[in-house]
């Protein structure tokens, strides 16, 4: 009750303070001559999130609806996460398939966001079912596919008696939930150091209903990342016990996602970040 009080006496000593000056005002403004309401209006302009991000927030919805959680780790990352760890020696023919900067000698900007998995797991017991959106780095060429910078989302689920099926079961129903019920997944075998059996998959062309078209290079699916059956030497370079435990994890070309559903036929578009590009989203 005393603070209410106050309040009252602030709220009354304000109120006079707004009518005493609006008294004072009285008869100075000429709104007549002062004033064109005849006068365009200026437009404001409103910023929005970039369409990478808003790519990003959906799929977290989607999976936060699964029982995801999410999970983040750097982008400068050391040899130990981006590649040993996740059973990628040194001289492992692997390590030529993501050019990679180096900052300096063991240091590096991560090739993909798998680097998050060890982390992950290093830092919590099973059950772990996270995802992990996030920028990525290789030296690749700019072109119409390619970006130096470039992101992805990890997942990661891991407890015990866990499925292919299940991995199949949980990016089936991500590829639905994010283009509607008619779109199409296919998993192709593969091969990564961190999965065993590893595959690709691809979904349906959405832009082209699968007939074929420039962005799917005339074949009516496009490649959205790799998925698998954490390798156990995964689990024991993080001290899990392989017999107790199986996983899956997945990545997946966030980029790719964002050109599907808004139509871009070019990723350098997304970085670019041409207002007249960006105000469209
Ligand atoms: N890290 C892989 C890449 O950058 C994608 C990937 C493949 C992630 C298989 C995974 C996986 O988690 O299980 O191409």
């Amino acid at each position: 009750p005393a603070a209410g009080a106050r309040l009252n006496q602030l709220k009354k000593k304000l109120t006079d303070l707004i009518e005493a000056k609006a008294e004072s005002l009285k008869g100075r403004i000429e709104p007549e001559a002062s004033f064109d309401y005849t006068l365009p209006g200026r437009r404001s302009f409103v910023g929005r999130r970039h369409p990478l991000m808003q790519t990003v927030e959906r799929i977290v919805h989607i999976f936060r609806g699964m029982g995801f959680a999410i999970a983040t780790g750097p982008d400068i990352e050391t040899d130990f996460y981006n590649f040993d760890a996740l059973n990628t020696p040194e001289n492992h023919p692997a390590r030529d398939l993501s050019d990679t900067f180096y900052v300096e000698k063991g240091i590096l900007l991560r090739t993909h966001t798998s680097t998050v998995q060890v982390r992950t797991m290093q830092a919590q017991k099973p059950p772990v079912r996270i995802i992990s959106p996030g920028r990525c780095y290789r030296s690749d060429t700019p072109d119409a596919s390619h970006s130096p910078v470039f992101f992805q989302c990890e997942g990661l689920y891991v407890d015990r008696n866990v499925t292919f099926g299940d991995m199949k079961g949980v990016i089936i129903a991500f590829a639905k939930e994010m283009f509607g019920p008619d779109v199409k997944v296919r998993f192709r075998p593969h091969f990564f150091p961190f999965t065993e059996p590893s595959v690709e998959y691809d979904f349906s062309c959405m832009l082209c209903g699968s007939k074929g078209c420039r962005v799917c290079k005339y074949n009516g699916w496009l490649e959205i990342s790799g998925a698998g059956m954490v390798d156990p030497e995964v689990f024991m370079a993080v001290g899990y016990d392989p017999e107790e435990y199986t996983g899956y994890a997945f990545g997946m070309g966030v980029d790719r996602i964002t050109m599907l559903r808004y139509r871009i036929g070019d990723i350098r578009l997304l970085y670019d970040n041409d207002v007249r590009f960006l105000r469209q989203f």
